[in-house]
């Protein structure tokens, strides 16, 4: 009977011309769940770091880590963690159970760090090394360290806040081989003087699956960022995409993600000791250098977040652009515009797009490669996700007469959210009960249930392809990071002449995402001092966050629920011949200055850098 077999394949292609890729891509989908509910049953808990040992015992003598001119084996890689381990456990006095912050840039350091605190049952809290004074206090307090571990290029930013960690009793070490700061400790030279000695698996034996494994750092939608807790069954989840987007063992990954974000971490680095493959480490993201390394370390598959794409087709082009070995891209954000551009310029590369948040309880890949989707769905989902209808003005659910939310017909646009249950779990916030309340939706279609807000709007059609729309609320991307306006807000309050501030973002033609827009009002009787505005958002705020624009102005517009109105202001823009209010634009080093028709014209006309 293979020809009714045959017919019936037949029969289904026709309906659903992805149906033998949908099958493909499901099979793997369910030999992963196979294997995760292996690694939830086994007992000892079979962690990331026992697949790490277990590639280490399998090929030793692999390249694990390129990193500029070192390279780093599988097994050297092992050894390296049990210096960092036995110097942490000897001299911070590291237990099972402890959370250590890392505040580190990408380097092997954080690597060896990271698996270090994985043998002594610790948990890791991934700072981001952009953040400086008040922000770095409040990320490192959110998890309850009591050690923090820097790179010894972070110095200033540690000293800088040094005071109060030593008043809190925080250890802090530095990874340099000698330092007379009171309170600071060095670490390289202990790390130099310990054992390469395996450690003992009793030092974790009590972890298991919702263990935390990982705090990251998420700005979600309101308010200073929040530490999403990853346990060990999320760090698996998000593990997984590497497999779902089909890396293979002989294949060589470029990290260059920040490797405190779940991108660069998670779909990275774990992704890649799942897989057992070579990955080529990256300080920064260079866009100039971004072939050349690809050329130099034989690089296969690259990650990417939406922007990467579009500053790479605007650099010049070059007679060898097709010249690499890269044929996997694995990412998120890639818009449909620049995906095009980069497919035509650079060659057959398949592009991966994925769609998931940190702390999210689902996610969707497009495994078809269908240029603009972030994502395909296919008949073995299941994951509980609707689609519900959203008032983005009054910025709420809307209900239906009995309270409940609508879900929008196919090819419409709605609020993404997925139920939250045994099998997608949302683990929330560390130490921040109201926030993991805030991403969550009750009551949505029935009395008592739970789903996960993602805050992002998105639109499915016919054949099942998923695509973004908008993100909700309180928050705006800019070169790849989330700007939580309410922070910035804060920020700019703490100067004395600020009364009101209303931070939003404005798009710029040629950019991705939006760029940072303050309208602020001032106290009576006092006037904006641009010096000192920038020397503060300079000292307090990432590049990236800082207000690009300040508009002044007399009364800052509410809605009727008291809420400050954005998106209006966000179409008004920055153009000074329509805006009346006294308008100010950030120039580089110098600090705010008048906005000009010759300002404006320069970032119109793209040649003006932001
Ligand atoms: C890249 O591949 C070429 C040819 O296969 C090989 O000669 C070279 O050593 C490789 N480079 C690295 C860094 O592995």
């Amino acid at each position: 009977s293979l020809f009714s077999l045959a017919l019936l394949l037949a029969l289904l292609y026709t309906k659903n011309p992805y149906f033998l890729q949908d099958l493909n891509y499901a099979i793997t989908a369910i030999k992963i769940g196979m294997r995760l509910s292996k690694y939830k049953k086994s007992k000892p808990f079979y962690s990331m770091l026992d697949c790490f040992l277990d590639k280490v015992s399998r090929q030793p003598h692999k390249k694990f880590l390129l990193f500029e001119d070192s390279c780093y084996t599988y097994s050297q890689a092992d050894k390296e963690s049990n210096k960092v381990a036995r110097a942490l456990s000897t001299h911070a006095n590291l237990q099972e159970g402890d959370t250590v912050a890392l505040f580190l840039g990408n380097e092997p350091w954080f690597v060896w760090a990271w698996l270090a605190l994985a043998k002594l049952g610790c948990t890791a809290s991934l700072l981001n090394n952009n953040i400086r004074s008040k922000s770095l206090l409040h990320c490192f307090s959110c998890c309850d360290a009591k050690v923090l571990v820097a790179g010894a290029d972070l110095r200033g930013a540690v000293e800088e806040v040094l005071p109060t960690l030593k008043e809190q009793g925080i250890r802090v070490f530095l990874l340099t081989e000698h330092c007379d700061v009171d309170g600071i400790e060095s670490l390289t030279d202990k790390i130099q003087q310990a054992s390469d000695q395996p450690l003992s698996p009793q030092l974790r034996a009590n972890i298991h699956i919702k263990s935390p494994a990982l705090y990251i750092y998420t700005s979600g939608t309101t308010g200073l960022p929040k530490a999403a807790v990853i346990n060990h069954e999320r760090l698996w989840m998000a593990t997984f995409l590497q497999s779902l987007a089909g890396v293979r063992s002989d294949d060589v990954i470029y990290i260059f993600l920040p490797l405190y974000h779940s991108s660069g971490f998670l779909m990275g680095l774990c992704g890649a000791i799942n897989q057992g493959v070579t990955i080529v480490l990256r300080r920064k993201f260079s866009a100039s250098n971004f072939w050349n390394d690809c050329r130099k370390y034989n690089v296969t598959v690259i990650q990417y977040i939406g922007e990467i794409i579009r500053y790479l087709c605007n650099t010049p082009k070059r007679d060898n652009d097709r010249d690499h070995k890269v044929r996997l891209a694995l990412g998120n954000g890639m818009r449909a515009d620049a995906w095009a551009e980069f497919l035509q310029r650079f060659g057959d590369i398949r592009v991966c797009e994925c769609y998931g948040a940190t702390e999210g309880n689902m996610g969707f890949v497009n495994h078809i490669g269908k240029i603009g989707a972030i994502g395909k769905e296919h008949f073995l989902m299941t994951t509980p996700y609707a689609l519900i209808r959203y008032d983005t003005e009054k910025e709420e659910p809307v209900k239906n007469s009995k309270g409940f939310c609508i879900e929008v017909p196919r090819g419409e646009t709605g609020l993404l959210v997925a139920k939250i249950g045994a099998r997608t779990p949302f683990v929330g916030y560390a130490k921040n009960k109201q926030q993991t309340q805030r991403k969550m939706l009750n009551d949505v279609f029935v009395k008592g249930d739970h789903y996960f807000n993602s805050g992002d709007l998105l639109r499915i059609d016919d054949e099942g392809f998923i695509y973004f729309q908008d993100r909700i609320g309180d928050t705006f991307r800019w070169k790849g990071e989330n700007v939580a306006t309410t922070e910035v807000a804060d920020h700019l309050l703490m100067l004395d002449w600020v009364e009101e501030a209303n931070v939003y973002g404005v798009k710029v033609p040629g950019h991705e995402g939006r760029i940072g827009m303050a309208a602020i009002k001032l106290n009576e009787n006092m006037d904006f001092d641009g010096k000192a505005a920038y020397q503060h958002v300079k000292n307090y705020l990432p590049s990236y966050a800082r207000p690009r624009f300040i508009r002044i102005q007399d009364d800052l517009v509410v809605t009727g629920t008291f809420k400050q109105m954005k998106v209006k202001l966000g179409e008004e823009g920055f153009n000074p011949s329509v805006i009346k209010d006294p308008l100010f634009y950030l120039e580089d080093n110098k600090g705010y200055v008048p906005m000009t028709p010759e300002i404006f014209s320069s970032i119109a006309e793209g040649k003006a850098k932001l």
